[in-house]
């Protein structure tokens, strides 16, 4: 039986991610956070204290790095990393940092392909990361490549970190947030790039509800 898949792309603070939960839950798939794996083996590199651009040390740790994807009742996505739930962890501002840089190494890449390719043989999915639709899920049935300005995407990342009780100021999250595009856009690997045949979405001026309602359309289209 073949799966329909649904790669969703785009820069931090885009609304990827709770845009493709809601789509998941809407349309009955599997929602896969491809960002989730690079940020457990970030937080796996801080932990260990080895530089994370050092791509033979970063290689040197693969081995030791068991990673899982589990779905709890309300169908949300738990990131087990050698078993640990550190679905929280990940999300601190300092693991982004480390999620971004192990992203630029082709190892690290190579560890995680097969793995995000396997997930969409088993079941209908939407997958969000930077590469879905160029690398990852080449001959998915839809892409989208979703983006908004840099300051509303600044602001969105920055409400959502204070609402998790995490202190930090809006200037330090766009400053983060700029730093971390140019990393994923100039990176040699498997760069943030639209794919060719994607479908652009600009919710810059969309609230999340219209954005929801663009993405409901676009995927109607395939279903
Ligand atoms: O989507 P996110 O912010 O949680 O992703 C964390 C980092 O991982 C981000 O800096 C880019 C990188 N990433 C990637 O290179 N490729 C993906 N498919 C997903 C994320």
């Amino acid at each position: 039986m073949k799966y329909k898949s649904i790669a969703l792309d785009g820069p931090s603070g885009s609304g990827k991610s709770t845009l493709a939960k809601r789509i998941a839950k809407h349309f009955n798939m599997i929602y896969v956070d491809t960002g989730a794996m690079y940020r457990a083996i970030g937080l796996f590199v801080f932990r260990s204290g080895v530089d994370s651009k050092d791509e033979n040390a970063v290689s040197g740790l693969l081995g030791q790095i068991k990673l899982r994807m589990k779905y709890d009742d309300s169908g949300s996505q738990r990131m087990l990393l050698n078993g640990e739930d550190v679905s929280e962890a990940i999300r601190l501002p300092e693991i982004s940092t480390y999620a971004s840089n192990v992203s630029a190494l082709p190892v690290v890449r190579k560890f995680l392909l097969g793995m995000q390719q396997d997930m969409a043989k088993s079941s209908d999915v939407i997958m969000d990361g930077r590469d879905i639709g160029t690398v990852v899920l080449p001959n998915a049935d839809l892409k989208i490549f979703i983006t908004a300005d840099e300051n509303a995407r600044a602001l969105r990342r920055f409400k959502e970190l204070k609402a998790k009780g995490v202190d930090t100021s809006l200037e330090d999250v766009a400053a983060d947030m700029a730093q971390r595009d140019k990393n994923d856009s100039e990176r040699e690997a498997a760069p943030l790039r639209a794919a060719k045949d994607a479908t652009l979405v600009d919710t810059t001026e969309l609230d999340f509800e219209q954005s929801f309602q663009a993405l409901v359309q676009l995927v109607s289209e395939i279903s």
